[in-house]
């Protein structure tokens, strides 16, 4: 049996992979390939808890597990999750061990609810209520030790371990482990249009960098972004420059952070050296996206019935969860 310690992580298909996602997450599922377990799941069932339609959906999804395997992830070690229906089986059970009012406090919910009613003639989803359920199913279900996120998912993750405790309570034995959120450097990067809000699809085009860009979009992006807006406190960095630095580092750019940090500090720094440096650095990086998306779409089919396969293989284990799950509850239970 592989005794690494075990990590899942999950992104919904919900359109383009920005850096925010990227530096906040998604390099660290690639990084952590070499070291655990991981299980990656694109998580078609979460994106039907906003609009959306039904050719979209299936076009995102494929759209997703191209670009995560152009960024790094194995193929073998993602999973779609209509693929293992079981996520949605123990998504049921587990609202019987969670309370409506713990759901009612997510700040995601309420975001998006607010969201949802200004773009669909009112209409919140029991679904999207019960969104962070699902996603406690997703990390448990395989008995995650670590779950890769930004720091907008604490809240989840926090949620997700009171339902394991709840239900280990009940069932009267420790079968989950309570699992923990792994966040990187970046926990958060922020808008480079707007330093204040964090980098979001939900925002709008300008409020966030493809990572499949071409040079010249990055270069005007960064080139356009917001640096020092006056109103920040003397002796305090202003959010978009903290934000230009965080996105240098995070490009892996640290000669060129020391240097400009050096800058900074003595006085003599211009952003238009800072801006140049982070665009090259996100130019780089895209570059070598770009060329592995080329590759991974020219073999589309080939990644589709692997992809299908990995699914296939990774419900094993989900089911096996799910039979001790059902037992110990007091559920009948075929036997698969
Ligand atoms: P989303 O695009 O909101 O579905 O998020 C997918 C993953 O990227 C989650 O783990 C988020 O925590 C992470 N993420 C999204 N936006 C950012 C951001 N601006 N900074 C850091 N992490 C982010
Ligand atoms: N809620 C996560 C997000 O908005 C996506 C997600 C769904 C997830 N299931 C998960 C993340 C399980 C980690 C583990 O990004």
């Amino acid at each position: 049996m592989d005794q690494r310690k075990r990590v899942l992580s999950a992104i919904q298909p919900t359109g383009d992979m920005h850096y925010g996602n990227y530096f906040g997450a998604v390099k660290n599922w690639v990084d952590l390939q070499e070291h655990y377990e991981c299980v990656y799941g694109v998580v078609n069932y979460h994106a039907m808890t906003m609009p959306f339609t039904p050719k979209k959906l299936v076009e995102n999804t494929w759209e997703l597990i191209f670009n995560l395997i152009a960024v790094g992830v194995k193929p073998d070690n993602l999973f779609i999750q209509s693929l293992v229906p079981e996520h949605a089986e123990l998504c049921w059970i587990f609202n019987c061990f969670c309370s409506y009012g713990q759901l009612s406090r997510m700040t995601q919910f309420k975001d998006k609810a607010r969201q949802s009613e200004e773009s669909s003639e009112g209409f919140i989803s029991a679904g999207l209520f019960d969104y962070p359920v699902l996603q406690a199913a997703d990390i448990l279900i395989y008995r995650a030790d670590y779950v890769p996120v930004g720091d907008d998912q604490d809240q989840h993750i926090e949620l997700t371990r009171d339902i394991a405790l709840r239900y280990n309570a009940q069932v009267g034995k420790t079968y989950f482990v309570l699992p923990e959120g792994l966040y990187t450097e970046a926990t958060r990067v922020m808008s480079t249009a707007d330093p204040t809000r964090k980098m979001s699809k939900s925002a709008g085009e300008k409020h966030y960098i493809n990572v499949f860009s071409d040079p010249d979009r990055i270069r005007k992006q960064i080139r356009s972004a917001v640096t020092d807006t006056g109103d920040t406190p003397s002796g305090e960095m202003s959010p978009g420059v903290s934000n230009l630095f965080t996105l240098l580092r995070a490009a892996g750019r640290l000669p060129e952070y020391d240097a400009l940090m050096d800058h900074y500090v003595t006085g003599s720094l211009k952003y238009v050296d800072l801006k140049e440096a982070v665009a090259e650095g996100l130019v780089s990086l895209s570059e070598q996206f770009r060329a592995r998306k080329a590759e991974t779409v020219a073999n589309k089919k080939d990644v589709k019935e692997q992809v299908k396969a990995s699914s296939a293989h990774i419900r094993q284990r989900a089911q096996e969860t799910i039979r001790e799950v059902k037992e110990l509850a007091g559920l009948l239970n075929v036997k698969f």
